[in-house]
Protein backbone atom coordinates (compact mmCIF):
# COMPACT_ATOMS: atom_id res chain seq x y z
CA UNK A 1 0.00 0.00 0.00
CA UNK A 2 1.64 3.08 -1.60
CA UNK A 3 0.72 5.21 1.63
CA UNK A 4 2.14 2.97 4.32
CA UNK A 5 5.41 2.58 2.26
CA UNK A 6 5.18 6.71 1.61
CA UNK A 7 4.89 7.06 5.88
CA UNK A 8 7.69 4.53 6.35
CA UNK A 9 10.07 6.48 4.32
CA UNK A 10 9.58 9.74 5.77
CA UNK A 11 9.82 8.00 9.06
CA UNK A 12 13.19 6.62 8.43
CA UNK A 13 14.50 9.54 6.69
CA UNK A 14 13.19 11.50 9.72
CA UNK A 15 16.38 9.56 11.76
CA UNK A 16 18.93 11.31 9.56
CA UNK A 17 18.59 14.55 11.24
CA UNK A 18 20.40 15.65 14.19
CA UNK A 19 19.94 18.63 16.72
CA UNK A 20 21.09 21.71 15.22
CA UNK A 21 20.81 21.05 11.51
CA UNK A 22 19.55 23.58 9.07
CA UNK A 23 16.74 20.85 7.12
CA UNK A 24 15.58 21.18 3.61
CA UNK A 25 11.67 20.36 3.70
CA UNK A 26 10.46 18.92 0.15
CA UNK A 27 7.28 19.07 -0.96
CA UNK A 28 4.10 16.26 -1.55
CA UNK A 29 2.56 13.60 0.39
CA UNK A 30 5.69 11.65 0.57
CA UNK A 31 7.19 14.53 2.31
CA UNK A 32 4.77 15.45 4.58
CA UNK A 33 5.31 11.80 6.30
CA UNK A 34 8.79 13.24 6.64
CA UNK A 35 7.87 16.66 8.16
CA UNK A 36 5.39 15.09 10.43
CA UNK A 37 8.00 12.49 11.62
CA UNK A 38 10.78 15.47 12.55
CA UNK A 39 7.84 17.53 14.33
CA UNK A 40 7.81 14.57 16.80
CA UNK A 41 11.00 14.26 16.96
CA UNK A 42 11.16 17.68 19.03
CA UNK A 43 15.34 18.02 18.37
CA UNK A 44 16.60 21.19 19.58
CA UNK A 45 18.20 24.22 17.55
CA UNK A 46 16.51 23.08 13.69
CA UNK A 47 15.85 25.12 11.37
CA UNK A 48 13.59 24.40 8.38
CA UNK A 49 13.68 25.62 4.91
CA UNK A 50 10.66 24.79 3.02
CA UNK A 51 10.30 24.35 -0.49
CA UNK A 52 6.95 25.06 -0.89
CA UNK A 53 4.04 27.68 0.64
CA UNK A 54 1.98 24.46 1.61
CA UNK A 55 5.18 22.88 3.43
CA UNK A 56 5.53 25.63 5.20
CA UNK A 57 2.21 25.84 6.39
CA UNK A 58 2.46 22.28 7.69
CA UNK A 59 5.54 22.84 9.24
CA UNK A 60 4.42 26.01 11.16
CA UNK A 61 1.36 24.34 12.02
CA UNK A 62 3.62 21.53 13.77
CA UNK A 63 5.90 23.95 15.45
CA UNK A 64 9.02 23.68 13.25
CA UNK A 65 10.88 26.33 13.36
CA UNK A 66 11.25 28.00 9.69
CA UNK A 67 14.08 29.78 7.81
CA UNK A 68 14.98 30.77 4.31
CA UNK A 69 17.43 30.24 1.57
CA UNK A 70 18.11 33.94 2.11
CA UNK A 71 18.90 33.42 6.26
CA UNK A 72 20.28 30.33 5.55
CA UNK A 73 22.01 29.71 2.76
CA UNK A 74 23.66 26.37 3.79
CA UNK A 75 21.13 23.40 4.57
CA UNK A 76 22.27 20.59 5.94
CA UNK A 77 20.65 18.12 4.43
CA UNK A 78 17.28 17.92 2.30
CA UNK A 79 14.40 15.17 2.28
CA UNK A 80 12.28 15.05 -0.43
CA UNK A 81 10.02 13.04 -2.24
CA UNK A 82 10.03 12.23 -6.02
CA UNK A 83 7.97 11.42 -9.06
CA UNK A 84 10.89 9.02 -10.89
CA UNK A 85 13.66 7.32 -10.03
CA UNK A 86 15.73 6.19 -12.05
CA UNK A 87 19.31 4.60 -12.82
CA UNK A 88 21.76 6.37 -10.83
CA UNK A 89 19.26 8.00 -8.94
CA UNK A 90 18.23 10.39 -11.75
CA UNK A 91 15.07 11.61 -10.51
CA UNK A 92 11.66 13.46 -12.43
CA UNK A 93 10.26 15.62 -10.02
CA UNK A 94 7.89 18.16 -9.47
CA UNK A 95 4.57 16.35 -10.02
CA UNK A 96 3.09 18.90 -7.11
CA UNK A 97 4.36 21.96 -9.22
CA UNK A 98 7.05 22.76 -6.81
CA UNK A 99 10.10 21.92 -8.80
CA UNK A 100 11.92 25.21 -8.62
CA UNK A 101 11.65 25.94 -5.22
CA UNK A 102 12.83 22.31 -4.51
CA UNK A 103 16.06 22.60 -6.71
CA UNK A 104 16.80 25.81 -5.10
CA UNK A 105 16.98 24.28 -1.87
CA UNK A 106 18.16 20.86 -3.11
CA UNK A 107 21.16 22.48 -4.75
CA UNK A 108 22.06 24.38 -1.88
CA UNK A 109 22.28 21.50 0.28
CA UNK A 110 25.06 19.42 1.84
CA UNK A 111 22.81 15.88 1.58
CA UNK A 112 19.87 14.81 -0.40
CA UNK A 113 17.54 12.20 0.60
CA UNK A 114 14.91 11.01 -1.80
CA UNK A 115 11.96 9.54 0.26
CA UNK A 116 9.52 7.54 -1.88
CA UNK A 117 7.32 4.33 -2.00
CA UNK A 118 8.85 1.44 -4.43
CA UNK A 119 6.50 2.06 -7.52
CA UNK A 120 8.35 5.73 -8.03
CA UNK A 121 11.41 3.05 -8.69
CA UNK A 122 11.67 2.83 -12.97
CA UNK A 123 14.10 1.12 -14.32
CA UNK A 124 14.13 4.15 -17.45
CA UNK A 125 12.91 8.12 -16.55
CA UNK A 126 10.22 9.29 -18.74
CA UNK A 127 6.87 7.33 -18.27
CA UNK A 128 5.49 10.50 -15.10
CA UNK A 129 4.99 13.01 -17.44
CA UNK A 130 8.21 15.63 -17.29
CA UNK A 131 7.46 18.97 -15.44
CA UNK A 132 8.53 22.19 -16.92
CA UNK A 133 8.43 25.33 -15.06
CA UNK A 134 7.57 28.37 -17.47
CA UNK A 135 7.52 31.58 -17.44
CA UNK A 136 3.67 32.76 -17.91
CA UNK A 137 4.42 35.72 -20.52
CA UNK A 138 4.52 34.80 -23.99
CA UNK A 139 4.20 30.69 -22.48
CA UNK A 140 2.97 29.41 -26.14
CA UNK A 141 5.78 30.71 -27.75
CA UNK A 142 8.34 28.90 -25.25
CA UNK A 143 5.82 25.59 -25.67
CA UNK A 144 6.95 25.79 -29.36
CA UNK A 145 10.49 25.82 -28.62
CA UNK A 146 10.00 23.41 -26.17
CA UNK A 147 8.32 20.94 -28.56
CA UNK A 148 11.43 21.64 -30.86
CA UNK A 149 13.77 20.44 -28.12
CA UNK A 150 11.59 17.33 -27.40
CA UNK A 151 11.23 16.71 -31.59
CA UNK A 152 14.97 16.19 -30.95
CA UNK A 153 14.79 14.36 -28.60
CA UNK A 154 12.53 11.60 -30.46
CA UNK A 155 9.52 12.77 -27.93
CA UNK A 156 6.45 13.57 -30.13
CA UNK A 157 3.91 14.36 -28.09
CA UNK A 158 4.12 18.17 -27.27
CA UNK A 159 4.25 19.62 -23.77
CA UNK A 160 0.82 20.54 -22.11
CA UNK A 161 0.05 23.37 -19.60
CA UNK A 162 -0.80 21.75 -16.38
CA UNK A 163 -4.49 23.12 -15.62
CA UNK A 164 -7.25 22.49 -13.74
CA UNK A 165 -11.32 23.32 -13.41
CA UNK A 166 -10.11 26.92 -12.20
CA UNK A 167 -7.85 27.52 -15.28
CA UNK A 168 -4.33 27.59 -15.39
CA UNK A 169 -1.77 26.11 -12.61
CA UNK A 170 0.72 28.38 -10.94
CA UNK A 171 3.15 27.97 -9.11
CA UNK A 172 4.40 29.46 -5.89
CA UNK A 173 6.47 31.93 -8.14
CA UNK A 174 3.47 32.47 -10.17
CA UNK A 175 5.05 31.04 -13.21
CA UNK A 176 3.39 28.16 -15.38
CA UNK A 177 3.85 24.29 -15.46
CA UNK A 178 4.10 22.53 -19.02
CA UNK A 179 4.16 18.97 -18.92
CA UNK A 180 5.69 16.79 -21.11
CA UNK A 181 4.64 12.86 -21.69
CA UNK A 182 8.38 11.92 -22.91
CA UNK A 183 7.45 8.05 -21.91
CA UNK A 184 11.27 7.46 -22.56
CA UNK A 185 14.08 9.87 -21.93
CA UNK A 186 17.09 8.20 -23.78
CA UNK A 187 19.38 10.72 -22.11
CA UNK A 188 18.73 12.73 -19.54
CA UNK A 189 21.60 14.86 -19.10
CA UNK A 190 21.35 16.47 -22.61
CA UNK A 191 17.48 16.70 -22.27
CA UNK A 192 18.01 19.08 -19.29
CA UNK A 193 20.47 21.22 -21.02
CA UNK A 194 18.73 22.19 -23.63
CA UNK A 195 15.72 22.73 -21.35
CA UNK A 196 17.45 25.06 -19.55
CA UNK A 197 18.72 26.40 -22.36
CA UNK A 198 15.32 27.49 -23.71
CA UNK A 199 14.26 31.17 -22.83
CA UNK A 200 11.23 31.10 -20.64
CA UNK A 201 11.92 28.27 -19.40
CA UNK A 202 12.76 28.76 -15.49
CA UNK A 203 13.56 25.02 -14.56
CA UNK A 204 12.97 21.42 -15.63
CA UNK A 205 11.89 18.58 -13.39
CA UNK A 206 15.42 16.60 -14.26
CA UNK A 207 17.53 16.33 -10.86
CA UNK A 208 20.36 14.50 -11.97
CA UNK A 209 23.49 13.62 -9.22
CA UNK A 210 21.60 15.95 -6.87
CA UNK A 211 20.52 12.65 -4.41
CA UNK A 212 22.96 11.44 -2.21
CA UNK A 213 20.35 8.22 -0.76
CA UNK A 214 17.53 7.30 -1.73
CA UNK A 215 14.93 5.88 1.09
CA UNK A 216 12.53 2.87 -0.51
CA UNK A 217 9.29 2.59 1.66
CA UNK A 218 8.06 -0.71 1.43
CA UNK A 219 5.08 -2.25 3.23
CA UNK A 220 7.57 -3.85 6.17
CA UNK A 221 9.78 -1.18 6.37
CA UNK A 222 12.49 0.27 3.90
CA UNK A 223 15.11 -0.40 1.33
CA UNK A 224 18.01 2.28 0.53
CA UNK A 225 19.80 2.85 -2.43
CA UNK A 226 22.98 4.52 -3.72
CA UNK A 227 23.70 6.12 -6.52
C1 LIG B 1 6.61 18.25 -5.77
O1 LIG B 1 6.73 19.24 -6.73
C2 LIG B 1 7.22 16.98 -6.25
O2 LIG B 1 8.54 17.09 -6.67
C3 LIG B 1 7.06 15.87 -5.23
O3 LIG B 1 8.20 15.68 -4.46
C4 LIG B 1 6.73 14.64 -5.99
O4 LIG B 1 5.64 14.97 -6.84
C5 LIG B 1 6.38 13.45 -5.11
O5 LIG B 1 5.12 13.61 -4.56
P1 LIG B 1 4.45 12.48 -3.68
O6 LIG B 1 5.34 12.26 -2.53
O7 LIG B 1 3.12 13.09 -3.27
O8 LIG B 1 4.28 11.28 -4.54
Amino acid sequence: MSDLQKKNAGEAAAAYVEAGMVVGLGTGSTAAWFVKALAARNLPDLRCVPTSERTADLARELGLTLSTLEDTPRIDLTVDGADEIGPGLALIKGGGAALLREKLVWEASARCICIADAAKVVPALGTFPLPIEVVAFGHKTTANRIADVLADHDIAAPARVREAERGLIRTDGGNLIYDAACKLIADPARLAADLKSLTGVVEHGLFLDLTDLAIIGTDEGVETINP
